[in-house]
């Protein structure tokens, strides 16, 4: 009995979960109009199964692919060939993957024993939820947990909501995980979670904010793509929909706002990584957040934190004409950013969506800055792509302190700015 569960067991992982040995993640340089024009042709070459980490290309700035290893000689060959420089960032992903699910391991048994919660980890679903409750527990005058509603797979979704009190105040929305591979986004926003608990009443910043504000800040807003991280595949970014007339599953959620939606910068195709899906907020991850900021209506500043790259955004990615108070909303980057970057000295760019990174069509902030919530910005946490979506746990903790203080700029310059 005990070999047949055994085999099972076996059995069990080798057909869920997906593997990635001997694929490598390159970095590729594009030098020339005909570099770029070459690798637009690798990217509809569907066939090599080619995952782009970043995202547009351009001459200002590297383009990172995974490779699987069934396609790397046929890719290092399409690129020698084309005389485009590249070089190997990551050297095997598995091996990257195999120690992060090791340390997971050894940290579960951890926490099991001393029955604590370790920041400095990457956690499953469940832990991060229990948690949540743990948190809103030990402070039930200041926490609530909201359910926006339930995911694609019937997952419930909460938002934390910090309030002293009012009717209504003025409130900041921060979301992580809208992409469920960009770990150090939700492991950050825990960490934010509890850092606001415990500095209200002892930082008079966070004090007053709170006296005159809500913050909401949803950890996983992709459930059911977060779960599948965990279970089936870590490279897995969208929702878990199923597309009818494809057997590709899942749709980009960062592409099904209702801002430019279908333009440029989307995917029709559902088996992209970055497909829009059928119509705006068609995926209810997307759809249960907008019905609450719509029902709310007092938001003031929305915040959608994502990785990797080192970026503070603001609208737009769908087009690259400026917003009316682009000066302000640049002014207000830069600053946040000298506050992060203090810390630590990471260093991060500043700039619109469309113009750092190429032209994106239905994003989250574009949509909110278009219903008239004028702070909106997206961050890209660390790092710059040595380990890319793979960070390392043990630069968790440093990531959540520094991004902490530049949302923590932005929050008090919303505050000090009412509109
Ligand atoms: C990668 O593919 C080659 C054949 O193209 C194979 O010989 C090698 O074992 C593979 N590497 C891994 C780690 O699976
Ligand atoms: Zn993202």
């Amino acid at each position: 009995m005990r070999l047949y569960l055994a085999v099972f067991a076996l059995l069990a992982a080798v057909h869920c979960e997906e593997l990635f040995n001997g694929d490598q993640v390159l970095r590729i340089h594009a030098e020339s109009e005909s570099h770029i024009h070459a690798l637009k042709e690798l990217e509809e070459d569907v066939e090599s199964g080619l995952d782009f980490w970043t995202h547009g290309f351009s001459t200002e700035r590297p383009v990172d692919i995974r490779v699987p290893n069934s396609s790397l000689h046929a890719v290092k060959d399409f690129l020698k060939k084309n005389n485009i420089p590249f070089t190997v960032m990551i050297n095997n992903v598995q091996e990257l993957l195999d120690k992060e699910k090791a340390e997971m391991v050894s940290n579960a048994k951890m926490e099991r024993s001393t029955k604590s919660f370790n920041f400095a980890a990457y956690h499953d679903l469940e832990t991060l939820y229990s948690f949540m409750d743990t948190l809103v527990a030990s402070h039930p005058n200041l926490i609530t947990k909201v359910r926006i509603g339930n995911s694609y797979e019937n997952r419930p979704m909460y938002a934390l909501k910090f309030s002293t009190g009012g009717v209504s105040r003025p409130a900041i929305w921060v979301d992580a995980g809208i992409h469920s591979r960009e770990w150090v986004t939700q492991a950050s926003a825990v960490w934010i979670a509890n850092k606001i608990a415990s500095d209200y009443g002892v930082d008079p910043s966070v004090t007053s904010l709170l006296g005159q504000m809500d913050i909401y800040l949803m950890i996983v807003t992709n459930p059911d793509g977060y779960v599948f991280t965990h279970t089936n595949n870590r490279m897995w970014r969208k929702t878990r929909s199923v597309n009818s007339g494809s057997s590709c599953r899942g749709t980009d959620p960062n592409r099904n706002w209702d801002a430019g939606f279908g333009g440029p910068g989307a995917s029709k195709d559902p088996c992209s990584e970055s497909y829009h899906g059928p119509f705006a907020n068609s995926e209810v991850e997307v759809k249960n957040v907008v019905d609450l900021i719509r029902g709310h209506s007092n938001f003031k500043s929305f915040i959608s934190m994502h990785s990797y790259s080192q970026l503070l955004m603001y609208p737009y990615g769908y087009t690259c004409t400026d917003i009316p108070e682009k000066s302000e909303l640049h002014s207000v980057g830069t600053a946040a950013i000298k506050e992060l970057t203090s810390l630590y000295n990471t260093r991060y760019q500043v700039g619109s969506i469309c113009k750092i990174i190429y032209q994106a069509s239905g994003g989250s902030i574009d949509w909110t800055y278009n219903i008239g919530i004028k702070y909106s910005f997206a961050f890209e946490l660390r790092d710059t792509g040595y380990y890319g979506f793979l960070l390392p746990a043990n630069q968790i903790i440093p990531t959540a302190e520094e991004t902490w203080l530049g949302l923590k700029y932005i929050m008090e310059y919303v505050r000090n700015h009412p509109y």
